[in-house]
């Protein structure tokens, strides 16, 4: 029987070459952003920026040239997607480093604030040691009974959860340096344990889409902001 991989999730990669000066700049610049604090404060949580107050670092001259790059890049995968790029805008909204020391992760969650969601990793040598991505689908529908695959005495077989197997339960990507992963916002993701001695680098951004400026928008796509009314 032919069975068939129906609704593929995208995730985008792109592998840059980073210039060895600059990112040793980045990662000396994202250390004094974090200053004192080394967690999120729970000391088994990755620093993030967005919670502490760094969440504009592509407005920063240090990182404005890469953020350049990589928002080329997200054009690229939306342009694979099939969107129009004369019939929408794509806004940075939000762009801030993590850091994860050893032991420390980053829990399950997904980013409602955004419709494009992008990792850049600043180290990293392919092995998952730092703490891979995690990657969950919306919902496991092959296992027919829902929570099956995870329950008590499952009645499947291992290979069934192996890359390959139509009940893979996540996909896991190992940090690289100069490797940059596009995916949707609205996917489940989390960080692994870092379980290395160096500290795990990498910057986040959300991206947002809307109308192109001037634009009637297409149903459901909103009005570029500039059309916006804030109200008092
Ligand atoms: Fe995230």
């Amino acid at each position: 029987m032919k069975i068939e991989g129906l609704f593929p999730l995208a995730l985008g990669q792109v592998q840059l070459r980073p210039d060895p000066l600059a990112l040793a700049r980045q990662l000396q610049v994202i250390l004094e952003l974090r200053g004192k604090a080394e967690a999120n404060p729970d000391p088994d949580c990755a620093w993030t920026g967005d919670l502490n107050g760094v969440w504009q670092l592509h407005r920063h001259p240090t990182f404005t040239g890469l953020i350049d790059e990589l928002t080329g890049h997200a054009w690229a995968y939306l342009q694979a997607l099939g969107f129009e790029r004369q019939q929408v805008a794509l806004h940075l909204q939000r762009c801030w480093p993590v850091v994860s020391t050893s032991g420390q992760v980053v829990g399950r969650h997904h980013h409602p604030n955004a419709h494009l969601s992008g990792v850049y990793y600043l180290n990293g040598d392919g092995s998952g040691r730092s703490g891979c991505l995690r990657l969950w689908p919306d919902r496991q529908v092959n296992e027919l009974v829902p929570g099956l695959a995870v329950g008590h005495e499952s009645p499947f077989r291992p290979d069934a959860r192996l890359p390959g197997g139509w009940l893979r339960p996540w996909v896991d990507l190992a940090p690289r340096a100069g490797l940059f992963v596009l995916f949707p916002s609205s996917t489940d993701h989390a960080v692994l344990t870092n379980d290395d001695d160096d500290g795990r680098f990498s910057i986040s951004l959300d991206f947002v889409l809307t109308a192109p400026a001037g634009s009637a928008a297409a149903e459901y796509l909103a009005p570029h902001p500039q059309e916006w009314q804030p109200l008092a």
